[in-house]
């Protein structure tokens, strides 16, 4: 079917493909009118109008028989939208709780081909260009936006708390004010958000005081955890997660909780391949570089220079810099220069199952895997955030049965 219909990525922005895929994925009565349109068009334009045939015209879904390793939920419990979306670390994360993705958008086309080969659904691509009007109706919104400085520099903590114009302004021009349109034109019942560490400090605190504001300005009642990974897969990877919960629906009395976890339960060794190629392995020359960088930076006082992984242990950080030389990450081998590790073994490093595909280079895999969010931990973030969803669905329910004016009692 997908060779059938042309979706083959190879270059950034194909919003065909993105409204087609979109489509094929989008249900009747939700999704499906803010694709259809673009999406009959092309098939028109391919000449494959006749799978429309015998179809409702508002539904292409035909019963797809998925050919990729991730499809859709058959009876979705809840639906997202998937922002920066990279190679669908959330989407994997929200899928396995029964989530239905309804938007998502990345614009680096590498990304793009592993999220389509992996969920059957390109990207649209650059999110300042996409008008939220456009977005369909969800639950959930996750992103893990990048980290841009605000514009309110010089002005203390106090002084910035007790400004009279709101946050909102302040977030303009940056990817963080594409999250703030989306959330305030489709105001989603929660949201979750993912960073690096440093988004706390960045600027002195100013940066993460004005996303926090802004978040509170929009009507959400905000939750925030810096979480290690180490908790579900062997690696040191700490983030600041951003949950928000509608204070009109919830009324600021959700029991969301972060999950909490004292146990380290893998090591490096659990993920290692058993057959590794050669190739993997450093060259002298890169390998007596690195130790030499090692050693000079040594004699300076700073101690970071490669970082030899221990295999009952756990790993550094993996980047989106470990295409370069892997120095962050090595693993040590008898009687040879230590290895890097695979673009699979990054990939367990980050919580992928072995049936994610990376149809991409090594280098763009492990950028991807490098800028990735840790699997499980997203799914056990999220599994707390639809536990919450689940208790206004359910009380909501109960309201209408009694007679009260229930909202709506699904959480679709
Ligand atoms: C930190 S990564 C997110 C990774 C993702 N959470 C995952 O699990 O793979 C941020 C992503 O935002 C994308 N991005 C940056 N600017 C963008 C824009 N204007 N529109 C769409 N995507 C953008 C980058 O290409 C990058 O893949």
């Amino acid at each position: 079917m997908r060779s059938k219909l042309d979706i083959k990525v190879s270059k950034p922005e194909q919003m065909e493909l993105a409204y087609l895929t979109h489509f094929l994925h989008a249900d009747k009565n939700g999704s499906a009118k803010y694709y259809s349109n673009p999406a009959k068009e092309y098939l028109q334009n391919l000449g494959e109008e006749n799978i429309l045939k015998d179809k409702d015209p508002d539904q292409l879904s035909f019963p797809i028989e998925w050919d990729v390793p991730f499809p859709p939920p058959e009876k979705p419990k809840f639906k997202f939208i998937d922002l920066f979306a990279g190679i669908g670390g959330f989407r994997l994360s929200l899928q396995n709780l029964g989530g239905k993705c309804v938007f998502t958008s990345e614009w680096n086309h590498f990304a793009q081909k592993t999220y389509e080969a992996n969920f059957g659904e390109v990207p649209f691509g650059d999110i300042t260009k996409i008008d939220e009007a456009n977005i369909p109706d969800h639950e959930v919104l996750v992103a893990g936006f990048p980290c841009q400085p605000f514009s309110i520099a010089g002005v203390s903590k106090k002084n910035a708390l007790g400004r009279k114009h709101g946050f909102l302004d302040e977030t303009q021009g940056t990817l963080f004010f594409d999250v703030v349109r989306i959330l305030k034109k489709k105001k989603p019942k929660a949201f979750l958000l993912e960073n690096v560490k440093n988004l706390v400090s960045h600027d002195k605190g100013k940066t993460f005081i004005v996303i926090r504001e802004a978040l509170k300005e929009l009507g959400y009642n905000i939750h925030y955890k810096v979480l290690d990974g180490k908790y579900y897969v062997p690696q040191h990877r700490e983030r600041i997660i951003i949950v928000g919960f509608r204070r009109d629906i919830f009324g600021g009395k959700e029991e969301f909780q972060f999950p909490e976890r004292e146990e380290i339960p893998f090591a490096l060794e659990d993920i290692l391949e058993e057959k590794v190629e050669e190739k993997y392995t450093l060259s002298d020359k890169l390998w007596k570089y690195l130790q030499d960088y090692a050693a000079k930076h040594k004699a300076k006082g700073n101690g970071f220079g490669f970082g030899m992984a221990s295999m009952d242990g756990i790993t550094r950080t993996l980047s989106a810099r470990y295409y370069k030389d892997g120095s962050e990450i090595l693993i040590p081998q008898e009687r040879r220069n230590p290895r890097r590790l695979t673009p699979r073994e990054c990939a367990r490093l980050q919580g992928y199952p072995d049936s994610f595909l990376i149809p991409v280079s090594n280098n763009q895999g492990y950028r991807q895997f490098g800028n990735s969010v840790v699997v499980p931990l997203m799914q056990a973030v999220g599994a707390n955030i639809i536990k919450e969803l689940e208790k206004i669905n359910a009380g909501n329910s109960t309201k209408s049965h009694s007679g009260c004016t229930g909202v709506a009692n699904s959480i679709l």
